[in-house]
């Protein structure tokens, strides 16, 4: 099966590019319908949908049921989605993997991390299936670094992350997600590549934007990244419409 190819990818990309999660059918087709380029199912379902702690336990098989429900909503926007962890340890298992996220409906499949990543990447390219690459903070290498660090601010990190970026580039990624970065970094990167560069946490200068959907409707009042810009309640819209649907049951049992 041919899928769609890197270029035909990025020609849907236009500058500034706006992107966004979604994991399901409705938040897809609506944030399809309001014209966002580039929807992402991301590994973050972990927490926004499961509850869970962070990204590390989220399965293949959650990802594609996932990938297949948000796939109904989407028309217009670039659909990616996350490989979960322990989803691509070599290149083989990592074309296995991507394979059935891209049958689940996905048009290019991410995965996180840099120099460790390009044998996967370039195997990726070879069975035709095209990939997103993800640097700076990993969410899933958060258990491992004891918390969520922001990148490029030790010595040496700037430079490792510049030639990353640049690798990536090299082996075939068709754009590139860079997290919770100095800055700096991320526009030093942007300006060195020609791939679009799509930010979250990393300054306003990256090619484009991504942010978790719930972050931006305010539907997960429970954690707001320092970076997030929330621009609805959809926590308390919840709330209080169930409360109201509540009280209506009660009063309707008072009238009886
Ligand atoms: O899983 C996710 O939501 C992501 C974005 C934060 C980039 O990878």
């Amino acid at each position: 099966m041919a899928y769609p190819t890197p270029d035909s990818l990025r020609s849907r990309l236009k500058r500034p590019i706006s992107s966004i999660t979604a994991y399901d059918y409705p938040a897809a087709r609506l944030c399809d319908e309001a014209g966002v380029q580039m929807i992402l199912v991301g590994d973050s379902l972990g927490m926004m949908v499961a509850g869970m702690e962070d990204t590390t336990e989220v399965t293949l098989d959650q990802m594609i049921y996932h990938t297949e429900i948000v796939r109904r909503g989407v028309k217009t926007a670039v659909l990616v989605s996350d490989l979960p962890i322990n989803t691509y340890c070599n290149a083989e298992e990592t074309v296995v993997s991507a394979t059935r996220l891209m049958e689940a409906g996905a048009d290019a499949v991410k995965l996180e991390g840099g120099f460790r990543q390009l044998e996967k990447i370039e195997a990726l390219v070879e069975a035709g299936i095209a990939c997103c690459a993800h640097l700076g903070m990993l969410p899933q290498r958060v258990r491992e670094e004891g918390g969520y660090k922001k990148k490029g601010k030790k010595d040496g990190e700037a430079e490792t992350l510049i030639a990353a970026a640049m690798a990536l580039e090299e082996t075939g990624a068709f754009a590139i997600v860079l997290e919770s970065m100095v800055a700096d970094v991320a526009t030093k990167i942007t300006k060195k590549l020609s791939i679009p560069t799509i930010g979250i946490g990393a300054g306003d200068h990256c090619d484009g934007q991504i942010r978790v959907l719930h972050d931006v409707i305010g539907g997960y009042p429970w954690f707001v990244p320092p970076f997030a810009k929330v621009y609805g309640n959809v926590a308390e819209t919840t709330r209080s419409s169930v409360e109201q649907y509540i009280g209506d049951i009660e009063a309707d049992l008072q009238d009886d």
